[in-house]
């Protein structure tokens, strides 16, 4: 490829553009529950004024930018009062859920190494539901990810906890609530349990962090979670989820300065610039910060309350459907807005791919340590007014779904692996399995259930190793 000759008019960039996003989902159709936090045009221009507004200002260096020290430092005391936090509550605005989370992991690795020098391993301890980020942050950082398994409620399991505590533990996390089944983990006896041994305590309050305190200020039974717990030392909040800020917007906040100190990254063993960084990213947009900021106070804390009190009705409304429906099986009572159902009848892969042929994107969560597959909804604000449409959706999609046959790839697939001596995924044999799925020269099927049959089936090494390849192949 090469880049036009002369470049293309403005006229012409805005059809290519059009024409690169022609099959993607509509975002703003208030059909997708996921990846999406739409409230609605009004409150995205706010965002995108700010946003655009600040968008060249390099957020590398605060001293050149006072308005970046003043809205993050606005933010951090807000969500350190919304979180039960005091005075000495610190920490910085980050660019999403998973950075919040690296720095948490970094942290608390740095924080140990200076208090228990004797600790050369470093270990985390999460719950098998606690989100990949976690295992990306031990991938990174050279930190070992032991994962403890969770009770019949899907929340972290108290007796493994602390069966799974060696001397090399530096930190124990839990979520409030998990992504995949929304449940709050056992926050406060976790966190006690890590107190006694001298171990940091991660909240991962990505999701739940901005909704919960509106969701109590409800009425609705929310256990404790944030700061008020003793023992919590660190929390993750995101805001481009339910607060709806534009993307690139999350918090992560500790008990104190202390431990935020170690956080910090300084460089002066160069010939450039003095280099101070809170957060991963060196240069980054100031854009992100100053659109969370503008978002935060424009729609404030009366509309926030409306809208958690509307996805809370639609959560419910959906919860019924499941409940009542004959093919449909909730996973667990969630205690948010974050829905998980699987279907003992109907193959929900092929329920799925019904569903997002008609417009909508719901997520499969593939099967894992006997927990059965399932369907995921992340119920947000625009979503509220499209749920009895949805239900009638959903009639159809079964229905739909019992007519499709299932295991059709499965079937070759497994042709294939039995023909290999000792079950390898060689990069051909790799090559042969996506072909046959359809993935072929840059293009995405439309339907993944024959895919997903296979993941099912496959233990987590395996499918890593899949999609490790599968996105090697699918970009250049
Ligand atoms: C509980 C939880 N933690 C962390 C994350 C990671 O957030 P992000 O995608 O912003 O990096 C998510 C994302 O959905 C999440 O649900």
């Amino acid at each position: 490829m090469q880049l036009p000759e002369k470049g293309l008019s403005r006229e012409e960039i805005r059809k290519k553009l059009d024409e690169v996003a022609s099959k993607d989902y509509d975002w703003s159709s208030g059909k997708i529950f996921g990846y999406v936090f739409d409230p609605g045009k009004e409150i995205l221009e706010v965002g995108e004024e700010a946003l655009l507004k600040f968008y060249h200002k390099n957020a590398l260096d605060f001293t050149v930018y006072p308005s970046i020290l003043q809205m993050e430092n606005y933010i951090i005391s807000f969500a350190a009062q919304h979180l039960g936090g005091d005075e000495n509550v610190s920490g910085n605005f980050t660019s999403g859920g998973t950075e919040s989370i690296i720095l948490a992991v970094k942290t608390a690795r740095n924080y140990m190494r200076e208090k228990r020098p004797e600790i050369t391993e470093p270990e985390i301890i999460i719950p098998i539901t606690a989100h990949a980020a976690f295992h990306k942050a031990g991938h990174y950082l050279g930190v070992k990810v032991k994962t403890i398994g969770v009770d019949e409620n899907l929340r972290a399991d108290i007796k493994q906890l602390k069966e799974a505590i060696t001397d090399n533990t530096i930190l124990i996390a839990g979520s409030a609530p998990s992504y995949a089944y929304g449940v709050i983990d056992p926050i406060e006896e976790m966190a006690a349990i890590a107190k006694e041994r001298g171990i940091l305590f991660h909240t991962d309050a990505c999701m739940g962090g901005f909704l919960l305190p509106f969701i109590r200020k409800l009425g609705k039974n929310v256990p404790p979670f944030d700061f008020s717990v003793d023992g919590v030392t660190s929390i993750s909040m995101d805001l481009h989820k339910y607060a709806y800020t534009p993307k690139g917007a999350s918090v992560i906040l500790y008990r104190n300065k202390e431990l935020r100190k170690h956080q910090i990254f300084a460089c002066a063993s160069w010939t450039g610039y003095t280099m101070i960084n809170s957060t991963i990213q060196s240069t980054k947009s100031t854009g992100p910060l100053a659109a969370a900021w503008a978002t935060l106070q424009y729609v404030g804390e009366e509309r926030y309350l409306e809208f958690a009190r509307k996805k809370l009705e639609a959560t419910e409304k959906v919860v019924k459907f499941v409940k009542e429906h004959p093919d449909l099986r909730l996973i667990a009572e969630p205690d948010m807005t974050l829905v998980a159902f699987t279907s003992d009848t109907v193959n929900i892969f092929h329920i799925i791919d019904e569903m997002n042929l008609k417009g909508w994107y719901i997520q499969p969560v593939l099967s894992y340590a006997g927990i059965k597959e399932s369907i995921h909804l992340s119920i947000n604000y625009s979503n509220v007014f499209h749920i009895d449409e949805f239900i009638e959706d959903m009639n159809t999609a079964i229905e739909e779904a019992k007519k499709l046959p299932s295991g059709t790839l499965l079937q070759k697939a497994s042709e294939i692996f039995s023909s290999q001596e000792g079950f390898q995924l060689t990069p051909e044999v790799i090559r042969n399995l996506m072909e046959l799925a359809g993935v072929k020269d840059g293009k995405i099927p439309e339907r993944f259930a024959p895919i997903n049959e296979v993941l099912n089936i496959l233990p987590a090494e395996l499918r890593e190793t899949l999609l490790v390849e599968f996105a090697n192949y699918m970009f250049r």
